[in-house]
């Protein structure tokens, strides 16, 4: 039998895609040992709330309340608790302590990315964040590996699948805004807090993280410019449709040239119209689509699923392998 190296990897955080991160990284042990050339066991999940219900049945001895101790013995750590605070603390002290850090939080990321970026660069740790834009489907990696030789001119993107779903559902079945948000939130599409999906908030810090990938300079949230939907009207939908035009949020990043010829980025989310002939148009229900058009490779699109607790889990899984080659390859 083949000898792995253990690496200790804690998940702070248990909701419905931390529970499916527990779940595949116990049950899928072996293959991800074969896949990363180390043995990646699970030394504890910190949670608030000892008793609460979980989505998924976990050993029990697995939960504890103490994350400072779980992050001090840790080769990885998985930070999915979302929030500013304390979540921030964690990933810090974590990356401080010399262990990689993964996350899903995109509000983390987009406030105080560079404060998280710069400690993990001054200790030579490294920070994932597959899941933090558009969950399952792969774009974090793309945008930074697979086209860093490539100049990308313009990305137009659908990040926030609740937003999408009710304008779809406006769009094809004509519902009203006040109907369609009603089913998104029964379908557990929405945030807790709705606002953050509905005035934008949520793609707006998804396209902060794209720009600043994409165009390989810092885009703070702060200049993203940012429109919901709340005041969309089935009028306007229908008008739109006339006309040959679907409206979608759009999160749109472009490097743009100044008058005086001051090169810089624009990013901005905003209720667009999309002519229904773009593939962008048939991007349905909660589904997600960043539509990347680049120097050389031309037009590229990433569709799937842009939410769920095992879909999000499946980009976690990706970055956790590898975090794991990169501490194999470390030595
Ligand atoms: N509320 C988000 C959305 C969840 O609707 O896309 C995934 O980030």
């Amino acid at each position: 039998m083949i000898e792995y190296r253990t690496l200790r990897v804690a998940l702070l955080g248990a909701g419905s895609v931390g529970s499916q991160v527990a779940r595949l990284l116990l049950e899928n042990r072996e293959e991800l040992a074969a896949r990363s050339g180390a043995d990646l066991q699970l030394v504890g999940i910190a949670v608030r709330n000892l008793d609460a219900k979980r989505d998924v049945e976990l050993p029990r001895e697995l939960y504890t309340t103490d994350a400072e101790t779980l992050i001090v013995g840790a080769d990885i750590v998985i930070e999915l608790m979302g929030g500013i605070e304390p979540a921030k603390t964690y990933i810090l002290q974590a990356l401080n302590a010399g262990a990689d850090v993964i996350t899903g939080n995109k509000a983390l990321l987009a406030e105080h990315g560079a404060e998280i970026f710069g400690a993990a660069e001054q200790v030579g740790a490294e920070v994932y964040y597959e899941a933090a834009v558009a969950a399952a489907i792969p774009i974090i990696r793309p945008l930074r590996d697979s086209l860093a030789g490539d100049n990308i001119k313009r990305i137009l993107a659908i990040v926030n699948g609740s937003t999408n779903y009710i304008l779809d559902r406006m769009d094809r079945f004509g519902d009203s805004m006040a109907d369609a948000q009603k089913t998104a939130f029964e379908l557990g599409f929405l945030e807790a807090d709705p606002t953050l999906d509905v005035e934008g908030y949520d793609a707006a810090q998804k396209a902060t993280l794209l720009a600043s990938l994409a165009f390989h300079s810092s885009v703070p949230a702060s200049g993203v410019h940012r429109e919901g939907i709340s005041q969309i009207t089935p009028e306007q939908i229908q008008a739109a449709k006339d006309a040959g035009y679907v409206i979608k949020l759009l999160a749109i990043a472009e490097r743009i040239t100044d008058e005086d010829g001051t090169e810089g980025v624009s990013a901005r989310v905003y209720p667009a119209l999309v002519d229904r002939n773009h593939p962008l148009a048939s991007v349905h229900g909660g589904n997600n689509a960043v539509f990347v058009e680049a120097e050389a490779a031309g037009p590229l699109m990433f569709y799937g699923a842009g939410a769920g607790g095992v879909q999000t889990a499946s980009a976690i899984l990706g970055d956790l392998v590898s975090a794991a080659r990169r501490h194999v390859a470390g030595g």
